[in-house]
C-alpha cells in the first residue's frame, strides 16, 4: 500500500526528532526515563490501570548499556504524545563518547541541551553544542537538578549568552532557588505550576495550577523574586520567538528536576509544540528534497556486534523523504546497486521490532547491511545524494600495528575498511609507513571497537601505542615543513587528502603558529 504525498506530509508534520546533548552526569538517562514515563502516562490517561512504572522498556535500555561490554547500544526511543511522534536519538556519552555521538546530531531536527544547575556549561556540552551550531540546529535548553543547590538562574542564562552567543529565552522560571524547587512560573499565563514530590520520583509528580494571587499567597518572596527576574529578562528582550529559535539565534529555557519528574511535562509540551518537524533535506548540491518526494534517507551510523549471538551489523538510517516500507528495493547511492530492505527494524536497546513503515524524521535500523557506510544515501525514484557527514576533531591518537607481521595484508584490509566506515580516522605518513598508521579518535572507545574488529573480523591482532598528542589542526602543504617535527608536532595525511598537524598541547601549538602565515592551522571541524 503506497502513501500519497499528502499522507507523507501529514505523517512528517507530526514527527519531532531530537537528541539530548549534555556532559556526563547532568541527568540525560534520568531525563530520558522521565520523558518516557510522562509520555506513557499521557498515552495511558483514562486507562483504568494506567500507572507509570519506572521499570520497563527504558530500564531495559539502561540494563543493556550496563551489560554491554564492547557493543555499545545506540537506540531510538519513539514516544507518542498527543498524536505527536517523538524520536529521541541516543547520543552516547561517558566512555562511549565518540564520533558517533556527533553523527547522531546530523540526523536530528532539534537538540535538547541539558545542564546541571550547579555546573552550568561543561566541556562535552560545549563540544556538542558546537556541532549543533555549525548545522544550525535549534536547541532547547533544560536546566536540571533544580532540587539541589546550584547557581543563580540569571547567572546561568548569562553564561549561556556569553559563552554560546545564543540568547536564552525562558519558557518558564523557577519559583524557589536551586535546592528549593517549588514550581515554575509560566509567563504566558502568569500562573504557577506547583510541584509536589511523589515517593522516590517513581510516578509523575503531582502538579497544581495556581493563579498569581494564590502563588503569591503560598510562596510570597519566592514568587515575587521569580516575577521580578522574569520581568528583567522580558525588559531586555529575552522572550521566546519561534522564528528566532528555529534560526538557532535563541534557545528557549526550562527548569527541571528530572529525578523528581518536576518540569518534565513542561519539557514534553515544549518539544511537541516548538521543535520543528522534518523539513526538506538538502542534497549534496544544496537542493532541498521535499518530505513528500519519493523515499530517501541517509546512514548516520553503523554499528557492529550489537547482538552478541550474531556478528551483525546495523546501519541506522534517517528517513528524509517519502514513506519507507519494509521490503522496498531501494537504490544504494554510492554503488548504484539495489538494496533489499527485508530486514528493517526499529532498534531499541535489546528490543528489536520489525518495522513495516517509517516516515521522514524516523530512524530505521537496517540489519546485516554490509554494503552500507556512514554517510551513504538510499533512495527510491529520482536519484539523490545527501552530503557526506562531517568529520570531527579527534583528541586521542595511537599508532596501531599488526602483532603478527604475517597478517599484515589482513591488517591493511581491516584498517582501510574501518577508515571507510568512519570507525576511526586513519592518518599516515611516509615516515611511519603503511604498517604503522595513526588512529585518531574523538573518544578512546573508538580504539577498542577498532582493535576488536581488526582481531575478530580480519584475524589481525594488534598492538596499540598511545601517542601523547591532544590537539589536531588541518594544515597546508606549504606550512608542513615549518610544522613537522617542530616542538614535538607531527604532520600526517588523512585518506581524504587532508593534512593533519598533531600537537601535544595548546601552548606548543601556539609557539609553532606564531611562525606561520595566518590560516596555516585550521580547526578540524568540517562542516560536511
Ligand atoms: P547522565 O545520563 O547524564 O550521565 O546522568 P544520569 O541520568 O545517570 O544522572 C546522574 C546522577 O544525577 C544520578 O545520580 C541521578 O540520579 C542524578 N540526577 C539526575 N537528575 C537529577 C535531578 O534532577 N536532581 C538530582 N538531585 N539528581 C539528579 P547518581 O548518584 O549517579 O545515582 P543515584 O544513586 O542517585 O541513582
Amino acid at each position: 500500500m503506497s502513501a500519497s504525498p499528502a499522507d507523507v506530509t501529514a505523517e512528517a508534520s507530526r514527527r519531532r526528532s531530537f537528541a539530548v546533548i549534555s556532559h556526563p552526569d547532568a541527568g540525560k538517562s534520568t531525563l530520558t526515563e522521565a520523558l518516557a514515563l510522562h509520555a506513557r502516562a499521557i498515552a495511558q490517561a483514562g486507562a483504568v490501570h494506567g500507572k507509570g512504572s519506572r521499570r520497563g522498556v527504558v530500564s531495559d535500555w539502561l540494563d543493556m548499556e550496563q551489560a554491554r561490554g564492547i557493543s555499545i547500544t545506540s537506540a531510538v526511543l519513539q514516544l507518542t504524545v498527543d498524536d505527536v511522534v517523538l524520536n529521541l536519538l541516543d547520543t552516547p556519552g561517558h566512555a562511549d563518547f565518540s564520533e558517533d555521538t556527533y553523527r547522531v546530531l546530523s540526523a536530528v531536527d532539534c537538540a535538547v541541551m541539558l545542564l546541571d544547575a550547579a555546573k552550568g556549561l561543561e566541556p562535552q556540552t560545549l563540544k556538542l553544542f558546537e556541532a549543533c551550531r555549525v548545522r544550525g540546529t535549534p536547541v532547547i535548553t533544560v536546566i536540571n537538578k533544580w532540587d539541589r543547590p546550584g547557581q543563580e538562574p540569571l547567572a546561568l542564562l548569562d553564561e549561556i549568552e556569553q559563552r554560546l552567543g545564543t540568547l536564552p529565552t525562558p519558557l518558564n522560571w523557577p519559583v524557589g532557588i536551586a535546592g528549593d524547587f517549588r514550581g515554575v512560573l509560566d509567563p504566558a499565563t502568569d500562573t504557577m505550576t506547583q510541584f509536589t514530590r511523589t515517593p522516590g520520583g517513581a510516578t509523575v509528580a503531582r502538579r497544581e495550577e495556581l493563579d498569581a494571587a494564590e502563588a503569591a499567597r503560598r510562596h510570597g518572596r519566592e514568587w515575587r523574586t521569580a516575577v521580578e527576574e522574569l520581568e528583567l529578562l522580558t525588559a531586555s528582550g529575552q522572550v521566546h520567538e519561534q522564528a528566532e529559535f528555529l534560526a538557532a539565534r535563541t534557545t528557549p529555557v526550562l527548569f527541571t528536576a528530572a529525578v523528581l519528574n518536576f518540569g518534565v511535562a513542561e519539557l514534553l509540551a515544549a518539544i511537541t509544540s516548538l521543535a520543528p518537524p522534518p523539513q526538506a533535506w538538502q542534497d549534496v548540491q544544496g537542493r532541498p528534497r521535499p518530505v513528500d518526494a519519493p523515499f530517501s534517507g541517509f546512514v548516520f551510523k553503523v554499528q557492529t556486534g550489537m547482538d552478541p549471538s550474531h556478528r551483525d551489523r546495523v546501519a541506522f538510517m534517517r528517513v528524509c523523504s517519502g514513506r519507507f516500507e519494509r521490503g522496498m528495493i531501494l537504490t544504494h547511492g554510492a554503488s548504484g546497486r539495489p538494496f533489499q530492505t527485508k530486514y528493517a527494524q526499529s532498534v531499541f536497546g535489546r528490543e528489536r521490532e520489525t518495522i513495516d513503515e517509517a516516515y521522514p524524521g524516523d530512524v530505521v535500523g537496517l540489519v546485516n547491511a554490509h554494503a552500507l557506510h556512514v554517510g551513504d544515501t538510499l533512495h527510491d525514484g529520482p536519484a539523490v545524494r545527501y552530503p557526506p557527514l562531517p568529520r570531527f576533531a579527534p583528541e586521542h591518537f595511537a599508532v596501531v600495528r599488526a602483532r603478527d607481521t604475517g597478517r599484515s595484508k589482513q591488517f591493511r584490509r581491516g584498517i582501510d575498511l574501518l577508515d571507510q566506515e568512519g570507525v576511526v580516522q586513519v592518518l599516515v605518513s611516509d615516515r611511519r609507513g603503511a604498517q604503522a598508521p595513526v588512529l585518531a579518535a574523538v573518544g578512546p572507545m573508538q580504539f577498542e571497537v577498532a582493535t576488536h574488529r581488526l582481531e575478530h573480523e580480519f584475524g589481525a591482532r594488534t598492538v596499540l601505542e598511545p601517542l601523547g598528542y591532544g590537539i589536531a589542526r588541518r594544515t597546508t602543504a606549504s606550512a608542513t615543513p615549518a610544522v613537522d617535527g617542530k616542538h614535538g608536532a607531527e604532520v600526517l595525511r588523512r585518506t581524504d587528502g587532508t593534512l593533519v598537524a598533531l600537537f601535544t598541547d595548546r601552548w606548543r601549538m601556539g609557539t609553532v603558529e606564531t611562525e606561520l602565515p595566518a590560516g596555516s592551522l585550521l580547526p578540524m571541524f568540517d562542516t560536511g
